[in-house]
């Protein structure tokens, strides 16, 4: 859309840009560009105007938009095409429609809000207008299918990556794909896998990240609110929900970059996040809870678990859910 062309024009410019200037480089009229200017003021964009100087952008509310976010993506993998909604299903339900479709990796789907978000075990994921960040990818790794498990723990690095990029505190991991701070859970991850049925080869594979932004405990509700948090909670501040967006999907073309023969750095990286390791855990499989301790990440990203009877036991992310006996964590 020709208004987020003339916004990622406008953005980190200090001096102001001429109407002229932008419709040569854009390719469009005077008025088209004056056009675009109306309507991001409409959006609630601060965009001042000095006869002859040109235009400047003064402030910019906290949209998620391609103007927003594509001066930040260039060069990416992830994010070369960009679809910024104001209302969706899911994301990850959207990304996977074009997945079969044959659209190719790199496809990044944002939402204001989504009416169906989903969690693992389906689980609803609440996700209300503003106050968060759902965004869904599209990978097309070259992996085996023992790989292709990592990508939900590389995700979570990757998300950790961002949350400190921007807010300069990392998170913890609570394993598999929980993302945690000041012991409530942050953010989820839900990864969805597409195969074909003969070869056993993957399709796509399609991370879906959902971060709790400015929530209060209140918008949570009482009983979620003992374990959800958001960052605004946590930070005393709230984070442009642009920027984190932004970092997310600059750390996730690194990671599919890196995925998978940068598995080294992601292990040791998980490993440190991973909140879990020496603490007690609830371990909730379908044939029954059993407790133990937490020990290790292996090198399937798989956590090694101390029975109470001093057994090891590995457990894989598809099997259990693990919960924390010491609360949440
Ligand atoms: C979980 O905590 O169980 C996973 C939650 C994942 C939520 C995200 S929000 C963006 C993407 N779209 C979805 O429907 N789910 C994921």
């Amino acid at each position: 859309m020709l208004k987020d062309e003339v916004l990622a024009l406008l953005k980190g410019q200090e001096d102001p840009r001429s109407g002229e200037e932008m419709s040569r480089t854009l390719g469009v009229s005077r008025a088209a560009v004056w056009k675009a200017i109306a309507a991001l003021r409409e959006e609630g964009y601060e965009i001042a105007s000095a006869p002859n100087r040109g235009y400047l952008l003064k402030n910019a509310p906290d949209r998620l938009s391609a103007g927003e976010l594509a001066g930040a993506l260039e060069g990416c993998v992830i994010g070369r095409e960009l679809i910024c909604l104001e209302e969706v299903d899911s994301t990850n339900s959207a990304v996977k429609r074009r997945a079969v479709e044959g659209t190719p990796e790199g496809l990044a789907i944002v939402a204001e809000c989504q009416t169906g978000g989903r969690g693992r075990r389906g689980r609803t994921f609440l996700s209300p207008a503003g106050k968060g960040i759902y965004c869904s990818v599209l990978l097309r790794p070259k992996a085996e299918l023992r790989e292709l498990l990592w990508i939900t723990a590389w995700t979570g690095v990757a998300v950790c990556d961002a949350i400190e990029t921007v807010c300069g505190i990392r998170p913890g991991i609570k394993w598999t794909n929980d993302i945690i701070l000041g012991h409530k859970k942050v953010c989820g991850i839900l990864t969805e896998l597409g195969m074909e049925g003969e070869s056993a080869q993957s399709q796509y594979v399609v991370p879906g990240i959902g971060i709790n932004i400015s929530q209060t405990p209140e918008d949570f509700g009482p009983e979620v609110a003992q374990v959800a948090t958001s960052l605004t909670q946590e930070l005393g501040w709230t984070p442009r929900r642009a920027d984190v967006t932004a970092a997310l999907l600059k750390a996730l073309d690194r990671m599919n970059a890196d995925f998978p023969h940068e598995k080294a750095r992601y292990l040791e990286q998980y490993r440190k996040d991973c909140v879990n390791l020496g603490q007690p855990v609830r371990v909730l499989s379908p044939d029954g809870a059993w407790e133990g301790t937490a020990m290790a990440i292996d090198e399937d990203f798989q956590l090694v678990v101390r029975r109470t009877d001093g057994r090891l036991e590995t457990v894989s992310a598809g099997e259990v859910s693990v919960r924390g006996l010491l609360g949440y964590v």
